[in-house]
């Protein structure tokens, strides 16, 4: 059974604490956050207001680092010299060295390491790259990713609209489109960006350039409680792939309709949209490399370098 730890007990950890409890292979056994009253609902775990106490107390095979962005790094880097396996939440850094910094401390010591870039484990995100990969709606031609909302207001102590702290709109939002891109598919090139950063909200709007096709995107935190919406449009040669609406759509050129948010009837084109938590998803994914001793290569660090450069270069 893997003992995993958990610092940071703020919003994203409500994702993470649940589907560890819910892993076979692994018990959530501590929690670290300086507000104790973060961690009073949950039950039978050991918390700590201090890190290095929770380090010096725990014998742990994994840690997830749930903090504010511009802690990642210096935390992991403090786990991992203690032979911990880490996890951290996106963005590894603000700053591209950190992945270097990072990643040599793994090696050194002879962890795993992983950046949970959630949309590498999105049920919708992973079919739109087996689209492509696979071809079957022939080649990608057009897209467009958009991941827009309203200002946070909850981020303790303010850190999230702090720039120096968390790289507001882009290092925060766009990231995680971008990152999807290089994944999917490879490096591109920064065509057009257009931004509009004030004190109360941030936008910013790009053309990325990929050779064959390029992609569209928009992210923002508007100074409006503005829904939020993260959703994509996909022009391959012989079908368009949606995910709008908290729908995913796929309409072909012979004029049917895959509607993949509805339970499977007919004909999907062999298509399987499985019902999943990312957040779960990439969560069991790493505990299985550190259980198995698997490499992990789903994230890869000359990606988040190449996502990092371009967000420093906006
Ligand atoms: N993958 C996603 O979809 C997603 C969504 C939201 C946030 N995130 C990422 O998760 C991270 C956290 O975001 P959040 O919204 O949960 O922030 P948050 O402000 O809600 O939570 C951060 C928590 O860290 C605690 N903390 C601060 N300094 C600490 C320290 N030195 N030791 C221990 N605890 C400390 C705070 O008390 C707070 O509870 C960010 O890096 C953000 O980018 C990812």
């Amino acid at each position: 059974m893997l003992k995993v730890g958990l610092v940071g007990v703020g919003g994203i950890s409500g994702a993470h604490i649940p589907a560890w409890e819910e892993m076979e292979n692994a018990e959530l056994v501590a929690l670290c956050d300086i507000r104790p009253e973060r961690m009073e609902k949950y039950s039978g775990k050991r918390c700590y207001t201090d890190f290095d106490e929770m380090l010096a107390n725990e014998e742990l095979d994994i840690l997830d680092i749930c903090l504010p962005t511009y802690l990642h790094a210096d935390f992991a880097v403090r786990a991992m010299e203690k032979g911990i396996n880490v996890i951290t939440e996106k963005p590894i850094s603000l700053k591209e060295e950190d992945v270097d910094r990072v990643y040599s401390t793994a090696e050194k010591n002879g962890v795993k390491f992983m950046v949970a870039q959630v949309l590498r484990f999105w049920p919708e995100y992973e079919l739109l790259k087996e689209i492509y990969d696979s071809k079957r709606y022939g080649k990608l031609l057009s897209g467009t990713m958009i991941r827009l909302g309203g200002i946070p207001k909850w981020s303790w102590d303010g850190w999230m609209t702090d720039e120096k702290r968390s790289g507001l709109v882009p290092f925060d939002l766009h990231i995680h489109d971008l990152d999807f891109m290089v994944y999917a598919f490879g490096a591109p090139e920064v065509m057009y960006q257009f931004r509009s950063k004030r004190p109360d909200q941030d936008y910013i709007s790009l053309c990325y350039n990929f050779g064959d096709f390029s992609i569209n995107s928009e992210a923002s935190w508007y100074a409006t409680s503005y829904p939020f919406a993260a959703e994509f449009r996909f022009q391959f040669e012989d079908a368009v792939v949606t995910n709008e609406k908290g729908k995913m759509i796929i309409y072909r050129r012979d004029d049917t309709v895959i509607d993949l948010s509805q339970e499977a009837t007919g004909d999907t084109g062999s298509i399987n949209l499985p019902k999943s938590d990312a957040y779960a998803n990439e969560l069991i994914y790493f505990a299985d490399c550190v259980e198995n001793n698997k490499p992990v290569d789903k994230v890869k660090p000359e990606e988040l370098s190449c996502v990092l450069k371009i967000l420093n270069n906006l």
